[in-house]
């Protein structure tokens, strides 16, 4: 199996997409990987605007539980190599996750797309209330507990369920368009559109541009065929030593 670093020359950009399993290492569990049920809920039931509808305490409750846990949490070695990796190459490099938890800044990255939203923020449950989310690391335990906006409505969890629009995509798009590489690490393949930015790539190569595509994780992903390498192993084992900065083009 390939274990050569990834060599990143002078204006080469690189895009990361982050899922659940580079948190894994640090003790927040993925989500996939407890028969379909996530820290024993089933996924519809906290992660759905139907869901809140239904019973906003037992939404509040789960992601209050989320909040308690991340601050227990520590980034772990491949957090701060990709933090490193920005430190090298500043404005080429792009982080992109799906995990709302904070490890990817609290490892030292500067710019992070959250792209399902982030777990220390709220924000109003009413679409067109118009305020901005806010910080917020309180703890809703039952439904009396949740805070209202100004507006009268219940402030809900700043992330994005099933159903809902992920934030930035036409950012993401572009990052990901304009990319010479795109590594993926540690997330199933399973949740769109996330899934499918490896396939503008694809696209790109058939342009003829030389982009390319890489998978980091313990196994394959749904989409393995929509990559040109799949690295096998752990976040904390691989990605450390993933990158090869050239260092006369280290800006
Ligand atoms: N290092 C790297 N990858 C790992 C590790 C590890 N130590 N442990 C597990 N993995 C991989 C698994 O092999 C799996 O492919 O992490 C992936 C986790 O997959 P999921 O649990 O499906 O998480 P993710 O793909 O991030 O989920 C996507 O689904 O529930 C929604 O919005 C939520 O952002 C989430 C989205
Ligand atoms: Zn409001």
């Amino acid at each position: 199996m390939n274990s050569h670093p990834i060599s990143i020359a002078n204006h080469q950009r690189v895009v990361v997409l982050t899922g659940a399993g580079i948190s894994a290492e640090s003790g927040i569990r993925t989500f996939r990987d407890a028969g379909g049920l996530w820290e024993n809920h089933r996924i519809e039931e906290v992660a759905s605007p139907e869901g809140w509808a239904a019973d906003p305490g037992n939404v509040w409750r789960f992601y209050s539980a989320r909040r308690a846990q991340a601050r227990e949490c520590v980034p772990n070695a491949a957090h701060r190599a990709l933090a490193d990796l920005e430190s090298k190459i500043g404005e080429r490099f792009e982080l992109i996750t799906q995990n709302v938890d904070d490890l990817h800044e609290r490892g030292g990255s500067i710019r992070v797309l959250h792209m399902h939203g982030e777990l220390g923020l709220s924000r109003c449950e009413d679409p067109t209330c118009g305020t901005e989310p806010f910080l917020d690391s309180r703890l809703y335990e039952s439904v009396d507990m949740i805070a209202r906006c100004a507006c009268g409505a219940r402030i809900r969890p700043h992330i994005v369920w099933f159903g809902e629009e992920p934030f930035e995509m036409h950012r993401i798009q572009a990052a990901v368009l304009r990319c010479d590489l795109f590594v993926v690490i540690g997330t199933s393949g399973s949740v769109y559109p996330a899934a499918g930015l490896v396939n503008l790539i694809a696209t790109r190569r058939a342009d003829g541009a030389t982009a390319r595509a890489i998978y980091v994780g313990p196994e394959p992903p749904l989409n393995a065929s929509s990559f040109q390498e799949i690295r096998l192993g752990t976040a904390c084992e691989i990605v450390p030593t993933l990158f090869h900065v050239r260092e006369s083009e280290a800006e």
